[in-house]
C-alpha cells in the first residue's frame, strides 16, 4: 500500500530534527528575523498567535520574545521536542500542539496573527492551510506566509525523495505573486511585503524569498 504524502513529510522531519537548527536560518540571523517579524505583525500590543507547521519553532520562538501569547503546531514529534527544549530553555513560553495543521485543535476566531514561514511548498493542498489560517484569525486579522524560490539552490534545499516530492504542488518552491494568488482565494486581502528589509536573502545560494502579510476578510 502506498504511504500518504503526510507521512512521508513527518518521516523526512522526524529525521532531519536534530540537525536542522544547525543550518537554519532563523538561529544564524535571528535579529534580522525577529526585526522582520516585529515590522511584519505590525502589532500595538501583546496579540495572539499561531504559528502552523512550527518545526522547531522558527517563528514561534520570535514571537514569544517580541511578547505575544504563542501557539504552534507541527506534525512532527521531532520537531516539536527540539522547539519545547529551547522555549524553555530561554523561558518562553509557548503551547505547542503534536497536530498536522490539518487536524490541529484550535478554536474559530481565536488568533490575531497566523504565521506559516516555509511550509506551503510542502504541502499536498497548500490551500487548506490558509483556508485553516482563516478559520483561526479573528475577523480583519493577520496571516504572514513567508516561502521561498528553493530550486534556484538545489544544493542547499531539503530533498524529499523523487515520489514525495512529485506529489507536492509547490515542491519548487513558490514566489510572492503565487503566494498572493492562494491567499486571495483562501479569503485574505490588503497584501503588504516585508522581503526589503533584508540586506540580502537571508538563505544560502541567493534564493528569492518574500514575506507577505495580508488581513482576513470577515466570513
Ligand atoms: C521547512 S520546515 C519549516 C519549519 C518552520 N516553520 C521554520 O520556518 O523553520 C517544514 C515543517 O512543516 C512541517 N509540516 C509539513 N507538513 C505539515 C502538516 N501537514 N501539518 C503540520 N506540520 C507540517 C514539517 O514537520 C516541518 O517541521
Amino acid at each position: 500500500m502506498q504511504r500518504s504524502v503526510g507521512a512521508g513529510v513527518t518521516d523526512y522531519w522526524n529525521a532531519r530534527a536534530p540537525k536542522f537548527d544547525g543550518a537554519a536560518s532563523h538561529v544564524a540571523q535571528r535579529e534580522l528575523w525577529q526585526a522582520v517579524l516585529e515590522a511584519a505583525f505590525q502589532a500595538d500590543g501583546p496579540k495572539d498567535v499561531v504559528d502552523l507547521g512550527t518545526g522547531t519553532g522558527a517563528c514561534a520562538l520570535l514571537a514569544a520574545s517580541l511578547g505575544h501569547r504563542v501557539r504552534a503546531c507541527d506534525g512532527s514529534a521531532n520537531m516539536l521536542e527540539v522547539a519545547r527544549a529551547v522555549a524553555r530553555q530561554a523561558g518562553l513560553a509557548i503551547a505547542f500542539q503534536d497536530s498536522t495543521i490539518e487536524a490541529a485543535e484550535i478554536a474559530d476566531a481565536s488568533a490575531d496573527i497566523v504565521t506559516l514561514r516555509n511550509v506551503l511548498w510542502t504541502l499536498e493542498r497548500p490551500i487548506e492551510a490558509l483556508l485553516q489560517a482563516h478559520r483561526i484569525l479573528r475577523p480583519g486579522g493577520l496571516v504572514l506566509v513567508s516561502d521561498g524560490l528553493w530550486s534556484v539552490a538545489p544544493q542547499y534545499r531539503s530533498t524529499y525523495p523523487e515520489e514525495l516530492a512529485a506529489r507536492l504542488p509547490l515542491h519548487d518552491g513558490l514566489t510572492e505573486a503565487a503566494a498572493q494568488d492562494l491567499l486571495t482565494r483562501a479569503g485574505f486581502t490588503g497584501f503588504r511585503r516585508w522581503q526589503h528589509l533584508f540586506p540580502a536573502s537571508p538563505y544560502p545560494g541567493n534564493v528569492p524569498v518574500f514575506v507577505l502579510t495580508a488581513r482576513s476578510l470577515a466570513g
